[in-house]
Order: C-alpha cells, then sequence, then structure tokens
C-alpha cells in the first residue's frame, strides 16, 4: 500500500456515490473504488450486529483490494459499526455522522429537522451527538422509511417519492425548522425534490464536503495522498445491476468504469 493505492468507499447500496462526488471532486487525482452493498439494501432496518457484520464483509474487500484508507459512505454503517472497524482494522476508516452541530449551531428558529434511516436515529452515536449539541432546540427526528428503496431503484421522481416526502416533511414544516439535516447518503439525490416543498427559508445540509475535507486531512497526515498527474482509476462495483449507478454518475460516465461483482 503507499500513495498511489485507492480510496475505498461503501455503502448500502447507490446512495454513497453523493459523497464519492465530494471526495473526487477535492481529491481528483486520487484511485477510487466505490462498492454498492444493494443487494444487502437498506440496511436501516436490520440489527446491529447485522449492519456490523456487513460492514466488516465490505470493508475487507475494500482492504483486499489493496485500498489505502476506507470511507464508510453510510450513516447507518457508521453509527453501528465504525468502533468495531477501527478496532479490526489498521488502516484509516472514515465515517459519515448526520451533520447535527452545524445545523443546532446556526439555527435562528431553534427548530430543525433531520430525515435519516432507523439505525442512525436509534443507535448510540447519534444521541450523543445530539444530546451534547442539540439539547436546548427542538429537533424534529423522521424516519425515512421507503426512501432508500426507491433510490435504489432509480425511482427518484415518481408518484410514491413525491407522497413520502410530503408525509416527511408535513411535521417539521409544522414545527418551522429551518434547517434540515440530511443524515443518510442516499438522501442528497432529493435535495431538488426537497427544496420544492419546504419553505425558501430552510437550508438543508448533508455531509458530504465535511467526509472530503477529512479524507484530504487523513491522506495528508499519513503522507499518502497521490500527487500523480495521471487519470486516475475510478472503478464502482456493485453486487446488483449497474443501472442505477448507471443512471446517478451519468456525467462522470467517460471516467467511470462500473460492474456487477459478487461480494
Ligand atoms: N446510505 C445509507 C445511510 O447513509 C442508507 C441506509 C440504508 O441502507 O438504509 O444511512
Amino acid at each position: 500500500m503507499n500513495k498511489y493505492s485507492p480510496i475505498g468507499v461503501f455503502d448500502s447500496g447507490v446512495g454513497g456515490s453523493s459523497i464519492w462526488k465530494e471526495i473526487h471532486q477535492l481529491l481528483p487525482n486520487e484511485n477510487t473504488i466505490y462498492l454498492a452493498d444493494s443487494k444487502n439494501a437498506p440496511y436501516g432496518n436490520k440489527t446491529q450486529q447485522h449492519i456490523t457484520e456487513l460492514s466488516l464483509k465490505n470493508t475487507q474487500e475494500l482492504i483486499n483490494r489493496g485500498c489505502k484508507i476506507v470511507v464508510v459512505a453510510c450513516n447507518t454503517a457508521t453509527t453501528n459499526a465504525i468502533s468495531v472497524l477501527r478496532e479490526k482494522f489498521s488502516i484509516p476508516i472514515i465515517g459519515i455522522e448526520p451533520a447535527i452541530k452545524p445545523a443546532a449551531l446556526q439555527t435562528k428558529h431553534k427548530s430543525i429537522g433531520i430525515l435519516a434511516t432507523k439505525g442512525t436515529l436509534s443507535s448510540d452515536l447519534f444521541h450523543k451527538t445530539a444530546g451534547a449539541f442539540a439539547k436546548d432546540i427542538s429537533v424534529i427526528e423522521i424516519v425515512g422509511e421507503g426512501l432508500v428503496p426507491l433510490i435504489e431503484n432509480g425511482e427518484l421522481d415518481s408518484q410514491e417519492m413525491t407522497s413520502l416526502l410530503k408525509k416527511y416533511t408535513a411535521p417539521m414544516i409544522a414545527e418551522n425548522i429551518d434547517y434540515l439535516v440530511l443524515g443518510c447518503s442516499h438522501y442528497p439525490y432529493l435535495i431538488p425534490r426537497l427544496k420544492k416543498m419546504l419553505p425558501q427559508h430552510v437550508t438543508i445540509i448533508d455531509s458530504g464536503q465535511a467526509v472530503a475535507r477529512q479524507t484530504k486531512n487523513i491522506l495528508q497526515q499519513e503522507n499518502v495522498l497521490n500527487d500523480s498527474k495521471k487519470t486516475p482509476k475510478l472503478q464502482f462495483f456493485t453486487n446488483t445491476s449497474v443501472n442505477t449507478l448507471q443512471y446517478l454518475l451519468q456525467s462522470y460516465s467517460e471516467k467511470t468504469t462500473i460492474q456487477t461483482l459478487d461480494f
């Protein structure tokens, strides 16, 4: 493993590609390998033990492929399994958590919304962060039940998506939130639809840029930033059909490869 080794990224499915885009934008020289464990999506309703087993399997696959760092581009896997991953593997592991701290610090209405999976909202790590930063404000926690399977199917504009989003944003609008935290890496793909439904004063935030910055910081610290000017190898693997990844990554189609792999 050296500075030319790839950055590994995994998610329960296609959603973490929203995080990959931020990483690639900040670190365009880096080789990357992305694993979409869509066969096992959604992770959000699984037990902590099951989420941990799947996260160990994905991380091992990325390490077997020579990755120098692993980004867990899944809030559910991070909040449930990151400490086990860090105990088991010696390479740096970066996680993603809902951006509750910046929302709590900036809200003027003292009311924020968070949309995430059941697995994330029920995790100890989430409660710890919410307890530390959001104890004096009102936090409307909504489980985005059903959203991940629709995104996995590429149904971003379906009637079902619209009615689920209306249902989930209604209690937040009623509580006059001014920040909406997206606590699932699939959800940034819903931002254009959410913007149409929410009042204009609501700011939507996710953690993609923060994760990319943290990845760069750690690579710098470890002295393994890739300074080569060679065209990077950008590989995507999914254990189901390539269709939705192809759709979400269409503007990168000339530089990426997307393949099915059994992992
Ligand atoms: N992208 C995952 C996350 O950030 C999706 C969770 C799921 O598979 O339910 O939480």
